[in-house]
């Protein structure tokens, strides 16, 4: 099946501006990357829309274009950067703090990211608890705050002289909190804006902020943010795509990739314990129980989902799934993840898989960030609005419709975020059928 009428994709002329919220450890680590890749110093390693391939047509015809040459997106070389963040630090010092980089390398980044001050930040501690910074916006109600917010972003675009903008949450994670009466429609969420409603989140007034004025916006935390009716309508009204959250990359990165083969060879599953210690501010805000309870729900979704024991009860119904965090600041953005699997198979007989993960958090994280702006670039300019459950390849907690199931086993987020691309540009979708080469 191909979309022959193919989706009208407006060009990726001009500046794309990406404004991240929060400077910590991913966006420096994000926006050094880029810098470094312009210079020639590096390669986008890890970056699906700069290195990967997409295979057109039969396997016989050879046609596998890179991703960025087969859908217009935006040139790394048009990419313009601002922030938010509760800390003064500039973009260099705060990538010095994050300690991801070396000291060298960053040495011969310094001047672009010296030039990147963040902007004063909307914050509330009762939602991330563990953080006291005095790079805050002047009080004001909720709703002041989404004013200052767009008025932010509208002299960011016409400082930069971007002709686009992409916006995604690199800050802290906040508390769990669930979607409440002000979140049910957007009229409601409004009025709380107003009345500075408690069950606000301040990510959730950056994304107001940032819908209202019809910039994407991608959730790289847990939180619940746009996931709500009130977000949603507005996003469809405006014409704005969002997705999220929380991006997948360490621990439960492993998990999706081996889940989806324990499964694919009906072996069965007893108990996944996955304990992680990690050092860096993340780790720091995650030692917060409520913090701490946002990430645990999003790392606990994906294995339920991905071995489905409704359809499996022999083989899944009752394994016991257990995830730590333990703060460990020795380890800094090092951080190191293991995880004991039990398994069984043939006649039950048990079998244990451990995998010990030597991770570096934060590289893991940044080429997700370059991917997400873009791709959420491109959705827009091709029209698409709401949750891109497309780029679900990208989240532990992928956002989908109400009353869908979010599709975890990544090598099906793949596939579905590749076929979106061919029908983005009317090339036949790839079903792996294949019988048509034995005619
Ligand atoms: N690194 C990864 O592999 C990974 C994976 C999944 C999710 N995440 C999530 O990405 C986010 C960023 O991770 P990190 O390692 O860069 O954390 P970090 O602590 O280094 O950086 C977060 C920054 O956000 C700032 N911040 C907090 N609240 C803010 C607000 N309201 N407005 C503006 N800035 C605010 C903090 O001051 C901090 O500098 C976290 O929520 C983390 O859980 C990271």
């Amino acid at each position: 099946m191909s979309n022959k009428d193919s989706v009208q994709i407006a060009p990726a002329t001009g500046k794309l501006g990406i404004l991240l919220v929060g400077q910590g450890a991913v966006t420096t680590t994000f926006i050094a990357g880029v810098e470094a890749i312009r210079h020639g110093l590096s390669k986008p390693i890890g970056s699906l829309t700069q290195m990967a391939t997409v295979r057109l047509g039969k396997r016989t015809e050879g046609r596998s274009p890179r991703i960025k040459d087969f859908v217009p997106l935006a040139e790394l070389a048009d990419l313009v950067f601002g922030t938010w963040d509760i800390f003064e630090d500039n973009c260099f010092e705060a990538a010095e703090h994050a300690g991801v980089l070396e000291r060298a390398q960053l040495e011969q980044l310094r001047k672009p990211l010296e030039a990147i001050r963040p902007m004063p930040a909307v914050f509330d501690q009762s939602y991330v608890r563990r953080l006291h910074g005095t790079n805050v916006k002047a009080k004001g109600s909720k709703m002041d705050y989404a004013e200052m917010l767009m008025d932010d972003i509208r002299q960011f675009r016409e400082r930069t002289n971007a002709a686009r903008l992409s916006m995604i949450w690199c800050g802290s994670t906040e508390v769990f909190h669930t979607a409440a009466a002000v979140h049910q429609t957007l009229k409601d969420f409004e009025c709380g804006l107003q009345k500075s409603d408690p069950e606000i989140s301040p990510s959730q007034i950056y994304a107001y902020a940032a819908l209202k004025s019809g910039v994407p916006y991608a959730n790289g935390a847990p939180h619940l943010t746009t996931d709500t009716p009130a977000l949603l309508e507005l996003a469809r009204d405006r014409q704005v795509p969002v997705s999220g959250k929380d991006f997948k990359t360490g621990q439960t990165f492993m998990k999706t990739l081996i889940a989806p083969g324990l499964k694919s060879r009906m072996l069965g599953l007893s108990g996944w314990f996955s304990t992680n210690i990690l050092g860096n501010r993340d780790g720091e805000v995650l030692d917060d129980p409520g913090s701490f309870q946002s990430k645990e729900e999003s790392k606990l979704s994906s294995l339920e989902h991905i071995l489905q024991s409704d359809l499996y009860p022999d083989l899944y119904q009752h394994f016991d799934h257990k995830v730590r965090i333990e703060y460990y600041p020795p380890r800094g953005d090092a951080k190191e993840g293991w995880d004991n699997i039990d398994i069984f198979g043939w006649l039950g007989y048990p079998m244990q898989i451990k995998i010990n993960f030597l991770c570096r958090d934060s590289i893991l994280a940044a080429p997700l960030v370059l991917d997400l702006v873009l791709f959420m670039d491109l959705a827009q300019r091709a029209g698409m609005r709401g949750v891109q459950e497309w780029l679900s390849f990208y989240f532990k907690a992928p956002m989908t419709a109400p009353g869908l199931y979010p599709e975890h086993d990544i090598f099906i987020q793949l596939m579905k975020l590749k076929n979106t691309l061919r029908w983005m540009r009317g090339e036949d979708l790839i079903t792996h059928l294949g019988l048509e080469y034995y005619d």
